[in-house]
């Protein structure tokens, strides 16, 4: 559907015409002053340079073309020269009426469907998912579903972290503790066994230790690099034990994403990158990308308008062994060998965002990506604690993922339990759903790029702008709908003109969603939904409070507004379905 905005621009720049002006003086906003009127157009103002002429002179003339339209309920030129609009009630319901029957809820699917690879979630095998991990899960899976929603094919792509040193860590320490395992046997020519030789408890435990003697043993830390050397050079042994960590790490991982309602359509790993890495050196070489410095081999990426320094991007380390950069470009062609993306999209922390960049320019200029290939660094911020700090747990640990859920959840349960009786086991299942809504709106409400205050209280408030509140206003809306259809059938569904000013700003609300949608589309921007969907919800609630809905008496106008009740019902299930959580049916 055309958006409502767009098709008032179109009457504007037609009726600054008919009067003489240029049309692209015929652009209209939505009222700052929501006191005075609903719309405005300035364009007098602006015209009224160029022809010379006092503005409202000009907004005269256009308003003297508009006067006859059924577009406007009032309309008027106000001195110096701006025109102030409030839109007629039926116009604005047929709007609303033909976005209640199409099936995107008047939201338009791109006229070129791109081709998006979406790189999130990020996490690291045999490392336990921390809360780091959770803004690129939660921000990557909201954008993948908007460009999905908005006609573009889009897959999302796990890549794993699964080819550095914390490999040669896990089975050094292995190795202290078990030495006896076959895999560690030189001589053995047999099949590995297909039990691996630890939990996923163990492995997490491990993982720690080894790490953290690593910092104090020099001693120990060689053997883990010669490890991971001997790893990514054809051991098999070590090979053998690689393939049940990831194994054990995976099956692991699925279940906690699965949890925060994140799916990826791939789980490629760094590892799967590893074998186009020669003809790729091969190839930088051969065309005279790169230069050696200091026995490394590099690409210069600085660029003459650089006013910051600008390392050069490097692929091999002087002793021949590759580094993140060189996975990163042999992922960026294993991505256009195996599905030729016209947009590759990272969400990462954004402190790798030089990095980024790095990677990014080199895979230009070393022509990996086509001239037209969007790459673009989607870099967000920390999340912080109530003193500002990167969040911890209360001893100041590395906080886990699950842990952090396991308390948002109680604290939703708490809350459901004082509220109302409900079974326990009831409130258990609603608190997974609201907790997970308080969670992952908490996030998304702030811009991605900023840092944000982690805070239980104020996420898992159910009012204010907090996931449980838009939960709890579908909830509402769900029940006034439960009990209408319980005793009565809809005899009209069309959407009629509103009666009432909360009606009307509730239609006025939801017109919105289309250019809601397409900006946060094109800016790859969540919170944009987050701040629709929290005036959508106050426009509703206020309509509420002040509309006898079940108990109104005229059949043709309780029927309309079921059916306004429906589409806003829908419109924020869909809203809170691209943010990537779902509205329990009580709470
Ligand atoms: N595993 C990395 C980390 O934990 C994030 C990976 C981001 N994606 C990428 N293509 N480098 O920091």
């Amino acid at each position: 559907m055309k958006k409502l905005l767009d098709k008032l621009n179109e009457v504007f720049s037609e009726a600054f015409e008919q009067a003489g002006y240029d049309k692209s003086f015929g652009k209209v906003v939505i009222s700052n002053r929501p006191d005075l009127c609903e719309y405005q157009c300035n364009g007098a103002m602006a015209a009224a340079k160029q022809y010379k002429k006092a503005p409202f002179m000009i907004a005269d003339d256009v308003v003297a073309a508009l006067k006859d339209r059924n577009e406007f309920a009032k309309i008027e030129s106000v001195k110096p020269g701006f025109i102030n609009f409030d839109l007629d009630g039926e116009y604005l319901a047929s709007y609303v009426d033909e976005m209640r029957m199409d099936e995107m809820y008047g939201c338009n699917k791109n006229e070129q469907s791109d081709k998006v690879i979406i790189d999130y979630g990020g996490a690291n095998v045999a490392k336990p998912l921390h809360v780091g991990h959770l803004r690129s899960a939660v921000i990557g899976e909201s954008i993948k579903r908007i460009l999905q929603f908005t006609g573009n094919d889009v897959v999302g792509d796990v890549h794993l972290g699964d080819w550095g040193l914390q490999m040669g860590l896990i089975i050094t320490e292995l190795k202290e503790r078990k030495p006896d395992l076959v895999y560690f046997d030189e001589n053995y020519t047999g099949e590995y066994p297909k039990e691996a030789p630890f939990t996923i408890a163990e492995l997490e435990e491990i993982y720690p230790c080894a790490n953290a003697k690593s910092k104090e043993d020099e001693d120990f830390k060689e053997k883990a690099r010669q490890a991971t050397y001997e790893l990514q050079n054809g051991n098999a042994g070590y090979h053998a034990i690689w393939q049940h960590i990831i194994n054990v790490s995976v099956t692991d991982l699925k279940k906690n994403y699965d949890n925060l309602n994140v799916h990826f359509e791939l789980w490629k790993k760094e590892s799967d990158a590893q074998k186009y890495i020669p003809d790729m050196v091969q190839y930088m070489k051969d065309n005279n990308y790169t230069r050696i410095s200091e026995g490394a081999l590099v690409v210069d990426v600085v660029e003459e308008t650089d006013t910051k320094e600008m390392p050069p991007c490097m692929i091999l380390k002087s002793n021949g062994a590759t580094l993140y950069n060189t996975t990163d470009l042999a992922t960026i062609i294993e991505r256009m060998k195996l599905f030729d993306p016209n947009h590759i999209i990272y969400v990462v922390d954004k402190r790798q965002e030089l990095y980024f960049t790095q990677v990014f320019r080199c895979a230009r200029k070393t022509k990996l990506v086509n001239e037209d290939t969007k790459l673009t660094f989607l870099g967000f911020g920390t999340m912080n604690g109530k003193d500002g700090k990167p969040f911890k747990t209360r001893d100041g640990g590395v906080m886990r993922l699950e842990n952090l859920i396991k308390e948002i959840n109680d604290a939703v349960y708490d809350k459901i339990m004082e509220n109302r009786d409900v079974s326990e086991e009831e409130a258990r299942e609603t608190a997974k759903i609201v907790g997970l809504s308080a969670l992952k709106y908490g996030d998304l409400s702030n811009q991605a790029s900023k840092d944000y205050i982690f805070d239980i209280d104020r996420f898992t408030s159910f009012e204010g702008n907090t996931g449980p509140y838009i939960l709890y206003t579908i909830v509402r809306i769900k029940s006034i709908l439960n009990k209408f259809y319980e005793t009565e059938k809809l005899e009209n569904n069309k959407i009629l003109s509103p009666k009432k000013e909360s009606q009307k700003e509730l239609m006025e609300v939801l017109v919105g969603f289309n250019e809601t949608i397409e900006s946060a589309a094109k800016e790859l921007a969540p919170h944009r939904i987050c701040s629709f969907v929290y005036e959508l919800s106050n426009a509703f609630n206020k309509f509420y409070h002040d509309t006898k809905i079940l108990a109104c008496e005229d059949k043709e106008e309780k029927d309309s507004y079921i059916s306004l009740l429906t589409l806003t019902k829908s419109v924020l299930e869909k809203s809170i379905e691209l943010l990537g959580f779902t509205a329990p049916d009580r709470m």
